[in-house]
């Protein structure tokens, strides 16, 4: 098992933008073997999906299905003779508008890729680390999972359900070595959080105590340190990322 980050193998999941982009980007500069996923239709900052680009190795991954989800797993396990961290940064934000201005079927898609691939992620990447006696995963919740965002129903319910998953993976796997955690950002400039009207985004802004939203580089600081061999004695919890915005 790795004794540092330098020694871990990663795969990170939406790694071709935002949060995922940066800890792909840092993972790697901090001398971890790393290999990125996301949808096929996914525009790489560097290179193309299955390709070694500036972004490092790359493959395609829809996390909405879970064949795709395996065969990707299965590539990456191949490609890194292992697996040791697997950041799940996969995730959309939908329409933001009220409750009855949302369909179910916008409901349904949102809940798709934020919580039910998530599971998907899980099941096929948990089995793999366990056996190895050693790993860890990491799945992005937000601060709307914690206090609901208002006109974000659907994103908010996704991203609660990710503090009930890893709980519950967490307690499953606390004696395999395995790790399962969540990171819940409040606001972190990437293109995801650009879909957030500016009025929205202003009184999001105006809760924060620091004054200012986060970056992407942000994130994967404290991304780097949940998957790291260092972070052995937490499982099952939820990390702020919020400039003081959350309080529970
Ligand atoms: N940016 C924020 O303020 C913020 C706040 C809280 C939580 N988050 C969460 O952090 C995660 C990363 O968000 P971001 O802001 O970097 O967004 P982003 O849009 O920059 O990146 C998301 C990535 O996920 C990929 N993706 C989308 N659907 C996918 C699918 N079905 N299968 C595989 N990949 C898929 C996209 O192609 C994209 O590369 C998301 O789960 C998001 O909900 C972001």
């Amino acid at each position: 098992m790795p004794e540092t980050i330098a020694e871990s193998r990663c795969l990170v999941i939406g790694a071709a933008s935002g949060i995922g982009q940066a800890t792909a980007e840092r993972l790697r500069a901090s001398g971890a073997a790393v290999v990125g996923a996301d949808l096929p239709s996914a525009r790489w900052p560097g290179g193309h999906a299955g390709t070694s680009g500036p972004m490092g190795r790359s493959l395609t991954m829809d996390v909405t299905d879970a064949g795709s989800v395996h065969s990707a797993v299965t590539d990456a396990v191949r490609a890194l003779g292992g697996l040791d961290a697997v950041v799940n940064c996969a995730g959309v934000l939908g329409p933001v508008a009220p409750a009855a201005a949302t369909s179910v079927d916008d409901f349904e898609r949102i809940l798709a890729v934020n919580l039910t691939g998530a599971f998907a992620v899980s099941r096929a990447v948990l089995p793999v680390m366990a056996a190895a006696g050693y790993g860890r995963l990491v799945h992005m919740s937000s601060t709307a999972g914690k206090e609901g965002v208002i006109n974000m129903p659907a994103y908010s319910a996704s991203k609660a359900g990710i503090l009930g998953l890893v709980k519950s993976l967490a307690k499953e796997f606390a004696l395999t070595g395995v790790t399962v955690n969540a990171l819940a950002p409040g606001n972190v400039v990437t293109p995801l959080f650009q879909e957030v009207p500016a009025e929205q985004q202003a009184a999001q802004a105006a809760k924060i105590p620091m004054g200012r939203f986060g970056t992407p580089e942000e994130a994967a600081a404290l991304i780097e340190f949940i998957v790291s061999p260092a972070a052995s004695y937490t499982t099952g919890f939820v990390f702020d990322l919020s400039g003081g915005r959350a309080t529970y």
